[in-house]
């Protein structure tokens, strides 16, 4: 088959991909090694974790929220209940992506996509079939793994990754995650909700330690009263199977001296790493990094001609939303248009309770680069809607240039904070100023009135406060 355009990986980056170059008129083909379309986000990342998250919080509010609201209830768990309703939303959406395929006349295609060296993609059924397809261009877009460190090994039943812990079929007593960043707060969060006694183990001194400190500050506090426990400035040394559990081991950074602690359970959330397993990019001339990952252009193209790499398999964050834009921008420019993605404008959003969310630069990264900056600040427990909600724990903040007033970036901790970045996001790509968004009516009462209510703040004018 011939085709304009071969997508190595149907996640978010590769299914975009090829919707978009559909759509400009070109003849597309998505090579899939799973059995279903949606890579790691639609099957074992984002919308699997999002429905537990959203489930294991409505329990944990059932036993500790609902009586303040006057609801008496004495919540018991169906986690098979709660896991059956995750698989049901999982297959209906990536069922959804082979729809969305049908609808703009893209050829799903089932096995591992490998590059044939020649502008060729060959694909490998599982039962060993081989066929080539030709391509005028392919976009590498075959996303992240999970990884490890030295002494953890992953068996996939006693230490395993984000994919395992989506799936557990009991609540473990004890649960050891290694790693605070995102998948260990998330899914960590998920656990302890449902009745586990976890300890987050992280080398850094506070977890997600690359976020705003008054934000970590918030969330440690939250943290704390979901009863998460940290160790905190400790290097895990290793794992081992031993007859009652898994036995881990660590030492304060730095220090010799090592400890250890039984746990049921070990989740490591240490990282990705991109996936180029079996695609044959070294011996077709495709450049990788130190890290593993494809090295790209501007205009994300590859040290081989005619092919495009994004997604996680890039650098950048691996988030789906930025896999996607690059889907778009790369189609747009395979199909000789201007594609383009704004790094300064992608948000992040860690979905705990409060939920954790930013874009835009840090006062560290504004202060290391000299740049004068005002600060808008205002406490959801000022906001009506936050209070009806029992959701007044954290804040927005804002950071304008001093001079021009523009925004650079935006902190947040509260409730559903996640959905009030699309906002943000917009004002930022439109170079809005503190200013326009103090000015721009929100809807009363609503979270989003403490984002404008942050803006009235960065210049000095805060009403409610
Ligand atoms: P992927 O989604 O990884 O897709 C790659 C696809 O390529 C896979 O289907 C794979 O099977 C296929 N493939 C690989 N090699 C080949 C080959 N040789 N031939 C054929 N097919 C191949 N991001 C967010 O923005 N928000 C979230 O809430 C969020 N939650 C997450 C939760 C978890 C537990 C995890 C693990 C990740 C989460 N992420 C989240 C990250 C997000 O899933 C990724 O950033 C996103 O999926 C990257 O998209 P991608 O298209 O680059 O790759
Ligand atoms: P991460 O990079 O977010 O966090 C890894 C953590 O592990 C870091 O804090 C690091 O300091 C720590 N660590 C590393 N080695 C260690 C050791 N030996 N001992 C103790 N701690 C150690 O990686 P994570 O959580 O695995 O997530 C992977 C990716 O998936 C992230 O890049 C994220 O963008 C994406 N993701 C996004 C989500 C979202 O957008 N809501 C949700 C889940 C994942």
């Amino acid at each position: 088959m011939s085709y304009d355009l071969v997508v190595i990986g149907s996640g978010p980056g590769g299914y975009v991909c090829a919707i978009r170059a559909a759509q400009l008129g070109m003849r597309v083909a998505c090579v899939e090694r799973w059995p279903t379309f949606g890579g790691t986000c639609l099957n074992v990342g984002c919308i699997p974790s999002k429905v537990l998250l959203e489930s294991s919080e409505l329990f944990h509010k059932a036993k500790t929220e609902f009586k303040k609201h006057g609801i008496k209830v004495e919540p018991e768990l169906d986690l098979a209940a709660m896991m059956k309703r995750k698989d049901k939303i999982v297959t209906s959406l990536t069922r959804g992506v082979g729809g969305l395929f049908d609808k703009n006349g893209v050829d799903g295609v089932r096995g591992l996509g490998s590059l044939t060296g020649d502008g060729r993609v060959r694909v490998t059924a599982t039962d060993g079939s081989t066929r080539i397809l030709e391509a005028k261009a392919i976009v590498i877009a075959t996303g992240s793994e999970v990884s490890s460190i030295p002494g953890v090994e992953l068996d996939g039943e006693h230490v395993f990754g984000s994919t395992e812990a989506l799936s557990l079929d009991a609540v473990p007593k004890k649960l050891a995650v290694i790693g605070a960043g995102v998948i260990g707060l998330e899914m960590g969060s998920v656990w302890r909700r449902l009745g586990s006694e976890v300890t987050v183990f992280e080398y850094m001194d506070k977890p997600l330690a690359f976020a705003d400190a008054d934000v970590i500050a918030e969330a440690q506090r939250a943290f704390r009263k979901l009863k998460l426990g940290f160790k905190l400035g400790v290097a895990v040394q290793g794992t081992r199977v031993v007859k009652d559990g898994v036995e881990v081991t660590w030492a304060k950074r730095g220090s010799e001296e090592s400890e250890s602690a039984v746990f049921d359970k070990v989740l490591v959330s240490v990282g990705r790493r991109a996936n180029t397993d079996g695609l044959g990019a070294a011996e077709a001339g495709v450049e990788l990094d130190s890290r593993g990952r494809v090295v790209i252009d501007d205009h994300f193209r590859t040290t081989v001609r005619g092919v495009y790499a994004i997604g996680d398999v890039v650098r950048g964050p691996m988030l789906a939303h930025k896999a996607e834009d690059e889907g778009v921008a790369v189609a747009e420019i395979i199909a000789g248009k201007s594609g383009h993605v704004n790094y300064d404008a992608i948000p992040s959003v860690v979905y705990t309770h409060p939920e954790i969310a930013w874009i835009g630069k840090t006062e560290q990264e504004l202060s290391e680069a000299g740049v004068d900056y005002t600060v808008g600040k205002f406490p959801f427990m000022a906001n009506g809607r936050a209070k009806a909600m029992e959701g007044t724990a954290g804040f927005v903040k804002i950071l304008a240039d001093a001079t021009t007033d523009r925004v650079l970036g935006v902190h947040t901790i509260g409730p559903y904070v996640g959905e009030l970045m699309g906002e943000i996001a917009l004002a930022m790509e439109f170079g809005a100023t503190a200013e326009d968004i103090a000015r721009t009516c929100h809807p009363h009462p609503s979270l989003s009135e403490v984002v404008r209510e942050a803006a009235l703040d960065a210049g000095g004018r805060v009403i409610h406060f």
